[in-house]
This record gives structure tokens, sequence and C-alpha cells, in this order.
């Protein structure tokens, strides 16, 4: 799908994002307990991760759709986040390398045409001793469902703009970063990951 129509998709699908999910708080609230300092939210959305953050994280998003950013702006000042947001693609931002503490990213590998290529990006913005954090969908262990996931791909993907049978964790081990831990839900689909910048 071409970037213009998929910036589209996401625009219209603000109040969508802005919706909570019981089991999905209770992930993100997991994922980031002690996530401190200068941190990026990749794929920011519509600040679905900003009740978990402390006050004292210095935030950078990124998202390349104007009304969900608009949407966060909202929520930073609703939750007292001092965030730096920013209408641009992840594939295509100039960051500075290693600077932030912390990179996170939730449920957006399955929109991003090239997750490695961004997984590597992530890792040369990170500090040395700093952290990924994923909260991930993507291809189940169970077979059914996997049959399921690659048959409804082609449909769902011309819906949501997101993709259904990406296979999160080989997307991490063909990246440049060191995996550290990963814990499957929900029949393999979602993957709560921490990854360390490999440096040589
Ligand atoms: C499913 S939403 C998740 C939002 C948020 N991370 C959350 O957990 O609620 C995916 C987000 O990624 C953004 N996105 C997708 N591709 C992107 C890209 N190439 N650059 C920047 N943002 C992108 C979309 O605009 C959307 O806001």
């Amino acid at each position: 799908m071409k970037k213009e129509k998929l910036i589209e998709k996401y625009d219209s699908h603000v109040e969508l994002h802005s919706k909570q999910h019981p089991t999905i708080e209770r992930w993100r609230a997991r994922l980031l307990d002690g996530v401190q300092g200068s941190v990026l939210d990749s794929g920011v959305g519509a600040g679905g991760n900003f009740p978990y953050y402390g006050k004292d994280v210095r935030l950078t998003g990124v998202d390349f759709s104007p009304k969900m950013i608009e949407r966060a702006q909202e929520q930073a000042v609703k939750y007292g986040i001092e965030a730096d947001l920013m209408v641009e693609d992840i594939e295509e931002v100039d960051l500075r390398a290693g600077q932030f503490d912390y990179v996170v990213s939730t449920l957006t590998l399955c929109s991003y045409p090239n997750p490695v290529r961004v997984l590597n990006r992530f890792g040369e913005w990170c500090k040395d001793d700093g952290e990924m954090l994923l909260l991930e969908h993507g291809l189940s262990v169970n077979k059914a469902i996997r049959a399921l996931q690659k048959g409804v791909e082609p449909v769902f993907h011309q819906v949501t703009g997101c993709h259904v049978h990406r296979d999160i964790l080989e997307i991490v081990r063909r990246s440049d970063l060191e995996l550290v831990s990963a814990e499957g839900h929900w029949s393999g689909i979602f993957h709560l990951v921490r990854a360390r910048p490999k440096r040589v």
C-alpha cells in the first residue's frame, strides 16, 4: 500500500487506537515499568503508552499520521509528560545516534514496510547500555491460527494497514539487535520483547 494511503488510513483510525483493551493495558504496564530517562516511542499513535511513563521521562514520539500526533499531544498534556512529538516516517526520520535510554515500539512493527531496517535504526539511536522494548503481534505458533492469519492477510492489510502474518521473533533475530527476553501470549500471537543494541 502506498505511504499516503497508509497515513490517510491511520489518520482515520485515531478513535479506534484510542480505545483501551484490558489485557493490552496490562502488558503495556509490565513492559514499561521502570522506564526512565530519554525515551523514543516509535509509531506513538494516540499516546497509548503515556499512562505508563513516569514523570521523569523525556519523551520523543514519532508518527507519520498528523491526526495521531494531534491526539498524542492532548494525551501528553493530560498525563503531564514532557514530549517532543513529530510527524515523521520512522524509516526516514533523522535522529541522533546513541541518544535514547529506551526505544519503545508497541503494535507498530506490523505496519512498517521494512521492520528489520527499523529495528536496526532503533539500535543505532539507543545508548550502548539502553534497551528496546517491544509489544508486537504477529504469526501464531498454532498451525490453524497461522493458516487463518495467512488467509485473511491481504484483506486485513487493505482494511487496517497492518500485516497479521509477520514472524516477530524472526524479524528481531534478523535485525542487529541482541534479544534479551521474549514472552509469547495468546497462542504466540503477541510478544513482549526486550532487546539490546549489538555493538561490535
Ligand atoms: C496500531 S498503531 C499503534 C500506536 C501506539 N504505538 C499504541 O501502542 O497504541 C500503529 C501506529 O504506527 C504508525 N506508523 C505506521 N507506520 C509508520 C511509519 N512508517 N512511520 C511512523 N509511524 C508509523 C501509525 O500511524 C499508527 O499510529
